[in-house]
């Protein structure tokens, strides 16, 4: 099921659901321990799974209120917002295809309605459709850039409408940008747009204390990258990493939360390559 034929009506109750669920959880918590909370908000784009939901994990367990997003699976959605809940945070979560941009803007409007507001913004819903030139079909090349290129502009015109001053708003590119491996060529030039998007955002955000960035993982132990490939092929990828092991989303989500975090701020316009030295 789409997303964004969804959106508008079963989205919107969804949040309305889950938002009234999380008060519920955070008052019934009240009589034993305060929930933890710095007052903030962060919005992570494709957090069902993979690297966004580590990163909307850590996020609300550095007290951040969070709006996790999905495409299709709304089940997982809804565990990455019962995890945090039953950590002791706050959040929602919203089926929206960020191809769509009156979905991407319905988005942010129900993150303001749960939540008053969004201080970090994180574009990170992609997808990986690999092709040697010869062989890429025009769906497939149609469908990274509608979601990867467009999908991400989407989000960070959003952001840059609405982040509060002193937010962070970072965008997933990829190390394949400089590994430049064959079949990646379509993929790996709707992740290089990241790395523009944010340095030059950062620019036009001036004067607000917002820091913008890229951050390129390496190999990421996740379906998006392991995924058609046998378990030989992925061992043999792992050797190649200076640690001898693949990435977990955990790793990429600790960078995440070190930009975001107030030690972070100087970082601003750059791409941050997270990869275990694979590059
Ligand atoms: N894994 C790696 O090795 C690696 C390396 C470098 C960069 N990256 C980048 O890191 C990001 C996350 O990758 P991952 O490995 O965590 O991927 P993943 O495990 O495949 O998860 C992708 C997430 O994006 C969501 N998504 C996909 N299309 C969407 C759309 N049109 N609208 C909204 N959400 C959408 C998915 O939602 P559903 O669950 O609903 O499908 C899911 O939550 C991507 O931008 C990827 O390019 C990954």
């Amino acid at each position: 099921m789409s997303g964004t034929d969804e959106f508008p009506r079963r989205t919107v109750l969804a949040a309305a659901a889950i938002t009234s669920a999380a008060y519920a959880v955070g008052s019934a918590r009240a009589q034993t321990a305060a929930p933890r909370s710095n007052g903030k908000v962060a919005l992570v784009t494709g957090s069902s799974r993979g690297i966004g939901a580590a990163t909307a994990r850590r996020l609300a367990r550095d007290g951040y209120a969070v709006t996790v997003n999905c495409e299709k699976n709304r089940d997982l959605a809804a565990g990455v917002v019962r995890d945090i809940e039953a950590a002791g945070g706050r959040a929602i979560w919203l089926q929206a295809d960020v191809s769509d941009p009156s979905a991407v803007r319905r988005l942010f409007e129900a993150n303001e309605r749960a939540f008053g507001g969004v201080d970090i913004v994180v574009s990170n819903a992609g997808i990986m459709r690999l092709s040697p030139f010869r062989d890429m079909t025009d769906a497939d090349f149609a469908r990274m850039v509608d979601v990867n290129q467009k999908g991400s502009f989407f989000v960070l015109r959003e952001a840059a409408r609405r982040v509060r001053d002193g937010g962070r708003i970072i965008a997933l590119s990829s190390s394949i940008t400089q590994l430049r491996s064959p079949t990646y060529g379509a993929y790996a030039a709707t992740k290089a747009a990241q790395e523009l998007f944010a340095n030059i955002l950062a620019k036009e955000l001036a004067g607000r204390m917002i820091s913008v960035n890229a951050i390129a993982p390496g190999l990421v132990n996740t379906t998006l990258f392991t995924d058609g490939k046998t378990s030989q092929q992925i061992a043999g990828f792992a050797e190649r990493t200076p640690h001898k092991r693949l990435g977990e989303p955990t790793d990429i989500a600790d960078v995440i939360a070190a930009l975001c975090a107030g030690d972070g701020a100087w970082i601003n316009g750059q791409t941050v390559f997270a990869n275990g030295g694979i590059v």
